[in-house]
């Protein structure tokens, strides 16, 4: 069991990488859901994309961006000149796209190689509060550089056989990385996705890895919901979507779990700016609807009133 004690907000921004090795257990879909509920909890947050999936950045409606994270890992191009506004006036997305394939090749023979991307974080400065990034389904140099680049890691986990041997390699990787490369990287928590409580195996995994892992695991679960599967295709996170959807109820409770675990009890800052909007990209994207407009639906008072929803799965 990892004994150290959750890490704390110490400085800004705060970097969260969700990673898990395994494909397909859920991380592009917590990335981008928590993104948008920290963000409509007013806190400053940016989602760097940095799987060549580029799942994330289609998710918020970002194709064949201009700048992407590529940009700032192998040429050094500012984070922030690589970053798109999207509907949620506090959160940010740094894209990535295909031209990433080539980059864990070429991050091989570039000085720092495991560090670009922190440098890259540490030279934005106190603009966002928290970064959330999105890791690909491998532990190679684009995963590498998350971990060096975090505070902590965030693991979804699906509740199935081969779940706790992954977990295992996964804990290794993450005492490896603090014990070498980074160390301030802890495990921030593990949330079970698409739980299924009707489920005889994933009870009994998640019982084992409660067991295990003990108050890591966040209490919310997100709950199999197809509305969350449908939104990427519309360019929104669930929460512009459909707030009223459980999977948006679920995402909602794990922001305010992550949220209370960080005590970030201080006044929100304002929305960060960007110095110079992506205007070539955003006309790109002018049909897949990224604006700076604020929709109503994402107003403070629309999250306490889901708030109060009770979580139950499907
Ligand atoms: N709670 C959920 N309910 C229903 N479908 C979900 C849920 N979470 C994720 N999915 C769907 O499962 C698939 C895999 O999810 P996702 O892309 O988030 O996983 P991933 O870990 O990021 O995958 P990869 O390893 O390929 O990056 C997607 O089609 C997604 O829409
Ligand atoms: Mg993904």
């Amino acid at each position: 069991m990892d004994s150290r004690p959750s890490p704390s907000p110490s400085r800004n921004p705060y970097v969260i990488a969700v990673v898990n090795q395994k494909g397909g257990v859920g991380k592009t879909t917590t990335a981008v859901n928590l993104a948008a509920c920290l963000a409509a909890s007013e806190r400053p947050t940016l989602l760097i994309d940095v799987d060549p999936q580029a799942n994330a950045s289609s998710a918020y409606g970002i194709t064949n961006a201009e700048r992407q994270v590529y940009d700032a890992l192998i040429d050094e191009v500012p984070l922030t000149h690589c970053a798109f506004e999207t509907e949620l006036e506090t959160l940010h997305v740094v894209p990535a796209g295909r031209d990433l394939v080539g980059a864990e090749i070429e991050l091989v023979s570039l000085e720092s190689r495991e560090y670009r991307l922190s440098q890259s974080i540490q030279a934005i400065g106190e603009a966002y509060e928290i970064i959330l990034i999105d890791c690909p389904p491998s532990l190679g140099l684009l995963t590498l550089n998350a971990l060096t680049a975090a505070d902590a890691v965030l693991i979804p986990l699906q509740c199935e056989y081969y779940a706790l041997e992954g977990l295992a390699n996964l804990v290794e990787t993450v005492d490896l990385v603090n014990a070498e490369l980074n160390p301030r990287l802890a495990i921030q928590g593990i949330v079970l996705t698409m739980a299924d409580q009707r489920n005889n195996l994933a009870r009994q995994v998640e019982a084992e890895v409660r067991g295990h892992f003990g108050d890591k695991v966040y209490r919310t679960r997100i709950p199999r919901n197809v509305r969350l599967s449908e939104a990427p295709s519309h360019g929104q996170p669930i929460l512009l979507y459909d707030i009223h959807s459980k999977g948006a109820v679920a995402y909602v409770k794990l922001a305010d779990e992550l949220l209370a675990q960080l005590a970030l009890t201080t006044l929100p800052r304002k929305p960060p700016v960007l110095p110079n909007p992506q205007s070539t990209a955003d006309e790109a994207n002018d049909e897949a609807g990224a604006t700076v407009k604020l929709p109503e639906t994402t107003t403070i008072d629309h999250i306490t009133t889901d708030r109060s929803v009770t979580h139950s799965e499907e």
